[in-house]
């Protein structure tokens, strides 16, 4: 049976990393809520990461630097009670391991525990992040790995680039894939960089490289969900759109408007009809206790 079936076994870390040996495309898509997980997995996705782009899908921001841990665990929560076969995995939003080791294993922790997440997502590969990753992967948390164009570091990278065009930034996010390995992690994303580097990292390590703006030649592919649904003004090019969610809810609600102003909803059958003589009743009713206040009143006088 095919890992991506969806009558297929609760997924693992373990379940996806064996993808890249029998040579099975892993087939990620992001999901912020209760719905579309539920979609996302009926459809029969290998993973659903909860990333930190809700920050600018779901929440209007600008980027993901303002995703605060309590977005990522609610989200989480949502999306781990509507899955019963993908792999969960949530982003380690901006700020929840930078500021110490031991934050980083509890913000994890919390991730799992608050969440119901089975694997989290933690940007980069500088010493620091690396030993966060083995921590959290000691304290039994599967990691997925991301380098090349790490959002996070935006303001440090300067803006949203394609990372590794030139020699020495190329090297660097082949050394930062192999570091990321060394440190446990299970698979590694691999945002924005070009084909042939990728291609290469891919080839180089044991464990399976999910691509994003990073070609055809990755292990498996993860897509933003607002992308792929038609419900991102701004597409960016490494994406495909495969429906027009965002009309079809524009044409829905205008169709509604039009219905409420002209009276044709709700019909009498949405509606529920009162027994004969149910208002008279009620009237009646009210009149009498408005009586019995009254003489309560007087007598009080
Ligand atoms: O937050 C996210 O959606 C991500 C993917 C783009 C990999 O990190």
């Amino acid at each position: 049976m095919s890992a991506s079936s969806s009558a297929s076994p609760r997924m693992t870390a373990t379940a996806l990393k064996a993808m890249k040996g029998a040579s099975e495309p892993i087939v990620v898509v992001t999901a912020y809520d209760h719905p579309t997980a539920r979609l996302a997995d009926a459809a029969g996705v290998d993973a659903i990461l909860v990333g930190d782009s809700l920050g600018m899908t779901v929440l209007g921001h600008e980027s993901t630097l303002r995703v605060t841990m309590d977005d990522m665990v609610r989200a989480t929560s949502a999306v781990s009670g509507a899955v019963s076969h993908a792999l969960v995995i949530a982003d380690m939003p901006f700020g929840s391991w930078q500021t110490s080791v031991e934050d980083g294993v509890r913000n994890a922790v919390r991730l799992v525990a608050e969440g119901g997440a089975q694997a989290v997502k933690i940007e980069g590969a500088d010493a620091h992040t690396l030993e966060v990753i083995t921590r959290v992967v000691d304290a039994g948390i599967p990691v997925m790995g991301h380098v090349g164009l790490t959002p996070q570091s935006v303001n440090a990278i300067g803006g949203y680039r394609t990372q590794g065009v030139d020699a020495e930034s190329a090297m660097m996010v082949i050394e930062d894939a192999a570091r990321v390995e060394e440190a446990l992690a299970f698979s590694v994303v691999l945002e924005c960089i070009p084909t042939e580097v990728a291609d290469y990292i891919t080839s180089d390590l044991e464990v399976p490289t999910i691509g994003i703006g990073a070609g055809g030649g990755c292990d498996g592919q993860v897509q933003v969900l607002h992308d792929v649904i038609g419900l991102t003004e701004r597409m960016p090019r490494h994406a495909k759109r495969y429906a027009d969610v965002a009309g079809e809810i524009e044409r829905a609600l205008a169709a509604l408007a039009d219905d409420i102003r002209a009276r044709r909803f709700p019909t009498a059958e949405m509606s529920t009809p009162a027994s004969k003589g149910l208002v008279r009743e009620a009237l009646d009713l009210r009149r009498a206790l408005f009586a019995a206040l009254e003489e309560i009143e007087d007598l009080e006088r």
